[in-house]
């Protein structure tokens, strides 16, 4: 019987004595999902799982997507996509080591963006005292939304904003380090595949009914229906306000860890505060939600 300890955080609990190799039975399933609508973000510690296992616990959540960059996905596993600084022995890079390093959530680009990422690590980089390096940050974009000045609230209301993959692959790009930056660039034919696409800068969240505010620095370009500078200077209002401190929790990685977050209800930013010889080696797998809608009802 697994314990779930709430962090001390905007966001976040810990599941205790669980073993996700194993199938969960339909009750303790139920009760695990219950606590990650509540919390937003679950943390498994010491999760010695293979592939198989990672995609068979993260397809009970739902369909996997398949991630566009597929020179990263984990060989065999099209539905792991590889995260990691690590190179083979020819000096391939084994995963995308610049995963992350704008706020975003992950997926948004489409027009069913994934309901969970599910990052399972494999190897963390610590510093020279055993620090841990990499750390994740994940901000609670409810809370985010709960405090948006009710005027705010209002005008944001029927606004529609625009999402690219393209947006956050340049970003990445023009951010490059000597020796790091590892985005491949897409064919015309993948591009095809990943078109812009418009959502609701407020959404309801699917399952608990809140509202959230759906907008990221990394992979939202603009908002439709507003002069281009009203536009321009309200998206960039709202995404530096998506990460304020007070809704933030920092996750510090050890091997073993398998974080479930949801990406209505959080967006996320990776530290990349490490560099090889230190190795970081991570495995996720993307669950595919509903389309973003605004439902106007009171929750
Ligand atoms: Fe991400």
């Amino acid at each position: 019987m697994f314990q779930i300890r709430p962090f001390d955080a905007p966001l976040g609990a810990e599941v205790i004595d669980i073993d996700l190799g194993k199938p969960l039975a339909a009750a303790d399933y139920e009760r695990m999902i219950n606590a990650f609508h509540d919390h937003s973000l679950l943390v498994f510690r010491d999760q010695d799982i293979t592939p198989e296992q990672h995609i068979a616990f993260s397809k009970r959540l739902g369909e996997l997507q398949v991630h566009i960059q597929s020179t990263y996905h984990l060989p065999g596993y099209p539905e792991i996509y590889s995260i990691s600084n690590v190179v083979d022995e020819n000096g391939k890079p084994i995963g995308l080591a610049d995963a992350g390093k704008v706020w975003h959530t992950d997926l948004s680009y489409v027009t069913q963006p994934s309901r969970c990422s599910l990052l399972h690590a494999l190897e963390v980089p610590h510093d020279d005292s055993g620090k841990p390096l990499g750390d994740t940050l994940f901000a609670s974009t409810i809370r985010a939304y709960e405090a948006l000045p009710d005027a705010t609230k209002r005008r944001l209301v029927g606004l529609k904003a625009m999402h690219s993959y393209m947006h956050i692959f340049d970003k990445i790009t023009a951010m490059k380090r000597v020796g790091a930056a590892n985005l491949v660039p897409l064919t015309e034919e993948q591009k095809k595949k990943v078109p812009d696409v418009m959502h609701p800068v407020v959404i309801t969240h699917p399952y608990t009914r809140k509202k959230i505010l759906f907008v990221n620095e990394g992979i939202t370009v603009s908002i439709a229906g507003l002069p281009q500078a009203e536009g321009a200077a309200l998206l960039q209002e709202l995404v530096d306000h998506a990460h304020k401190p007070e809704f933030v929790y920092r996750h510090s990685w050890r091997a073993g860890d398998l974080l479930m977050w949801d990406n209505f209800s959080t967006q996320h930013l990776a530290m990349h505060d490490y560099a090889l010889p230190r190795r970081r080696r991570m495995r996720r797998t993307t669950v595919q939600g509903s389309t973003p809608v605004y439902d106007p009802l009171p929750t």
